[in-house]
């Protein structure tokens, strides 16, 4: 398949593109510093922390780290949970939502069966979703330009 080049030069801190890559939406997310800071917090209530699942599929080697990814500001994801391939939402900011953890400072929440991913596409414990969400191949040709593919 023909790798996809992405401009993220618009996109701002807190917000979120999708780029079609292979057929799949591919989530381009610039997280804040506090979204940042909060990732090495959480791992307890992660099934996968350290992305040691199955990393040849999931994690490529240079985004097994805390936040997934290359920069730490920016996650790049294919947007499919991993349990049954719904497309999860974005649940940036806490809200009232029972079947999420208190201190859930936001992610994704898929809407088939429940299961939440952190802002690095983690899956929390005890969910239906096996796996985190899968970073896929990608590069960085300058500061604004990403080559997914
Ligand atoms: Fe996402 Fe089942 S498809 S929780």
């Amino acid at each position: 398949g023909a790798a996809v080049e992405a401009d993220i030069s618009g996109l701002k801190p807190g917000e979120k593109m999708t780029v079609e890559w292979r057929g799949k939406p591919v989530w381009i997310l610039r997280r804040t510093p506090e979204q940042v800071a909060e990732l090495p917090k959480l791992d307890a209530q992660l099934a996968d922390p350290k992305s040691l699942r199955n990393p040849s599929e999931f994690t490529p080697e240079y985004a097994r780290n805390d936040g997934r990814s290359i920069k730490p500001e920016f996650l790049v994801v294919v947007g499919i949970c991993t349990h049954l391939g719904c497309s999860p939402s974005d649940k940036f900011t806490p809200g009232p939502q029972p079947s999420l953890p208190n201190d859930w400072e936001g992610g994704f929440l898929c809407p088939c069966h429940g299961s939440t991913f952190d802002m690095a596409g983690r899956v929390f414990k005890n969910k239906p979703a096996p796996d985190n969400l899968p970073v896929p191949p990608h590069m960085y040709l300058s500061d604004t330009r990403l080559l997914i593919g």
